[in-house]
């Protein structure tokens, strides 16, 4: 039986990670510590799951993520925990710093003194900064990160290579491009369109709507997660991508399509302070050391999407009636 401690598990990717463990009744316990912030719901991991443990602890604190380590016999660490979204990075840059470099720094400390086997960095294409219409990140790409969010996962990559050069333990780092699926906080561009769209409410694009990102539905990333733990080399980086490069007006154009919503319901917003380009990842290491490859392209991806939104209405319902009011406004009112 091996031990993983999973960090952020109540959060999209993290709960979507522990689901396809759990799932798979294979010989793993899984240990979630989540901080439980705005961007985490508990209900996102079943009750009375079986070889699961919780622990609301923020991985920035090192008495309650000693105890943590003190009380379990960790074999991996997959650490998804971090604040994520980059307009609220712009709006307060500190909380990202205290969570995405001084967390990171802390579970590696205890990871090290705890003589972990792996420990895995979910990361992101975002530390590569932004690119023009030609080329795409591979792992060689230095890194350019343009936003208080990339920057601080930037850091903590740095923190992370450094306790592999230093003290030889078995890191690794995955770089992922933008996911999408169920479970996702309707902050984000995708369920922030497929939700206001249910509701026919203005659906606000940034800048000129032509900025790229190469989507990847959120099951294929798990899975390009788990060959990674099982057949990463400690020291390397792995980009993830989707292998579906959109601008942002294609995606919404797709998402009201399939709603049969009103195109009148884009809006034209002010930019992002230095929003990045285009995004596009060359994931060939994965592909042919791992054999990896995205399964799901964007028009089931979207399809599965939409459909888990429309049949999940308590769960986005919930978050609709919270704080999430308060942010939509201040960051939308006045655009
Ligand atoms: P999310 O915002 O949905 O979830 C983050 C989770 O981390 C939440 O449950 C939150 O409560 C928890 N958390 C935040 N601060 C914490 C702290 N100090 N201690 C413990 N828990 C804390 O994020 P996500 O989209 O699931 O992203 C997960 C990881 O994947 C992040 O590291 C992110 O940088 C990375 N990533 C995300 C994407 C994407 O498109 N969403 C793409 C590539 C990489
Ligand atoms: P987002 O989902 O925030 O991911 P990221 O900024 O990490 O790539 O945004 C995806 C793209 O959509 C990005 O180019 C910004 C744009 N966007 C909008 O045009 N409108 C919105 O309301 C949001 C949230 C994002």
């Amino acid at each position: 039986m091996k031990t993983y401690l999973v960090t952020g598990g109540l959060g999209f990717i993290g709960s979507n990670f522990i689901r396809h463990i759990l799932d798979k009744r294979e010989e793993i316990t899984v240990i979630n510590v989540d901080k439980i912030t705005y961007a985490a719901n508990p209900g996102n991991i079943p009750n009375g799951v079986k070889n699961y443990r919780f622990y609301k602890t923020d991985i920035a604190d090192n008495v309650g993520l000693s105890k943590v380590f003190d009380e379990n016999d960790v074999d991996y660490v997959i650490n998804f925990a971090a604040e994520s979204h980059v307009d609220r990075s712009i709006m307060t840059p500190g909380i990202f710093i205290k969570t995405n470099v001084d967390g990171t720094a802390n579970l590696l400390e205890l990871s090290l003194k705890h003589n972990v086997k792996r420990f895995l960095q979910i990361s992101t294409d975002e530390v590569y900064g932004s690119l023009g219409s030609t080329g795409k990140f591979s792992e060689t790409t230095p890194l350019a990160p343009r936003s208080p969010y990339s920057a601080s996962k930037a850091a903590a990559d740095m923190l992370v290579m450094s306790f592999f050069h230093t003290y030889d333990m078995p890191v690794l780092i995955s770089r992922c491009s933008n996911n999408y699926g169920p479970y996702q906080f309707p902050e984000k561009l995708i369920p922030l369109a497929i939700i206001n769209a249910l509701h026919e409410k203005d659906i606000p694009l940034y800048g000129d709507g032509r900025n790229v990102r190469d989507w990847i539905y959120v099951a294929d990333h798990v899975a390009g997660i788990s060959l990674i733990l099982e057949k990463g080399k400690p020291g390397e980086t792995y980009n993830i991508g989707g292998d579906s490069e959109l601008e942002n007006i294609d995606i919404i154009n797709h998402i009201l399509d399939r709603l049969n919503g009103s195109h009148s319901l884009i809006k034209y917003v002010k930019d992002r302070p230095g929003h990045d380009r285009r995004y596009a990842m060359d994931f060939s290491k994965i592909a042919s050391k791992m054999g990896f490859s995205p399964k799901y392209g964007i028009d089931k991806g979207i399809e599965y999407t939409v459909n888990w939104y429309l049949k999940n209405e308590n769960w986005w319902k919930e978050i609709l009636s919270g704080d999430y009011r308060e942010y939509y406004k201040k960051m939308y009112e006045y655009r």
